[in-house]
C-alpha cells in the first residue's frame, strides 16, 4: 500500500508559546481511514492544519504522497489542496454569501470542471439536504452547515480527506450514515481519511486510531 501521508517529529509552538504537539510521528496508507482521538486542546485541529498545508510546522517534516511540503510556496500548496485534499474544518467556514448549493458548485467550476451541478445534487442528496439548496449558510442549523461542509470537501473527490469532528455537531444516526458515506469513498475509489473524533461511539469504523493527549501521540 502507498504511503499517502507521514510525519517526522512535527512541533508547533504557537507564538505565545502554546506547545501544540511536541514531536508527532504518524503515517496514514492509501485507503485506509485511521481516527486522531484526544482531548480537547490535545492538538488535533493543529495537527490536521499542517498536514494540510494551512499553517507551518516550527519544526519537523510533513510528506503528502511522499512529497517533502516544506519546500512548497503557497502556490504549490494550493494546488496541492485544490487537487488531492478535501478538509473539512471543526468551524465549517462556509461562503456566506452564497447558497448551498453554489458553495459546492463554485468550487468545483473553480477547480475546472465541467458540470459540477450533478455531482453537487448527488453529494447533497445523500447528506439530506436537497429541500435546503436555495438557503444561505444562516438559514441552516448547526448540523445542516455541517453536512453542507462535508459536501463541499467531497466535490472535488479527494484523494486524501482530512476531516476536523465531521460529525461533531450530528445526532448518532446522522453521524453513522457519514461514516457510512466514508467507509464506502475508501472501498470505491481508495480515498484514506484522518479524522478527528470525540466520538466513542464511531470508533469501530476506524482501521487504526491514534490518541494524542497534550501534543504528544500515546504509543
Ligand atoms: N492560534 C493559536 N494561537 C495560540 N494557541 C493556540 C492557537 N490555536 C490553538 N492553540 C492552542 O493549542 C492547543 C491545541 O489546540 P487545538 O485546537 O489543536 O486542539 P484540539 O485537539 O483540536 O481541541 P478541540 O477538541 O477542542 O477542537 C490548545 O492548547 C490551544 O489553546
Ligand atoms: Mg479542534
Amino acid at each position: 500500500m502507498s504511503e499517502v501521508l507521514k510525519t517526522e517529529n512535527l512541533w508547533k509552538v504557537y507564538p505565545n508559546g502554546v506547545e501544540a504537539l511536541k514531536g508527532v510521528n504518524l503515517e496514514l496508507y492509501e485507503g485506509e481511514m485511521v481516527g486522531l482521538m484526544g482531548p480537547s486542546g490535545s492538538g488535533k485541529s493543529t495537527l490536521l492544519h499542517m498536514v494540510a498545508g494551512l499553517e507551518k510546522p516550527t519544526k519537523g517534516k510533513i510528506y503528502l504522497f511522499g512529497q517533502d511540503i516544506g519546500d512548497f510556496d503557497e502556490d504549490r500548496l494550493s494546488e496541492i489542496r485544490q487537487k488531492y485534499i478535501g478538509f473539512i474544518f471543526q468551524f465549517y467556514y462556509l461562503l456566506e454569501d452564497f447558497t448551498v448549493f453554489e458553495n459546492l458548485t463554485l468550487i468545483g467550476r473553480m477547480a475546472g470542471q465541467r458540470e459540477p451541478e450533478k455531482k453537487a445534487l448527488d453529494i447533497l442528496n445523500y447528506l439530506r439536504l436537497s429541500h435546503r439548496l436555495k438557503h444561505r449558510p444562516s438559514e441552516l442549523s448547526g448540523g445542516e452547515q455541517q453536512r453542507v461542509a462535508i459536501g463541499r470537501a467531497l466535490i472535488l473527490e479527494p484523494r486524501l480527506l482530512l476531516a476536523d469532528e465531521p460529525t461533531g455537531n450530528l445526532d448518532i444516526e446522522e453521524g453513522k450514515r457519514i461514516f457510512e458515506l466514508f467507509l464506502r469513498l475508501k472501498e470505491e475509489k481508495g480515498l484514506s481519511l484522518l479524522v478527528a473524533t470525540h466520538n466513542e461511539e464511531l470508533r469501530t469504523y476506524f482501521d487504526r486510531i491514534y490518541r494524542l493527549r497534550d501534543g504528544v501521540l500515546d504509543v
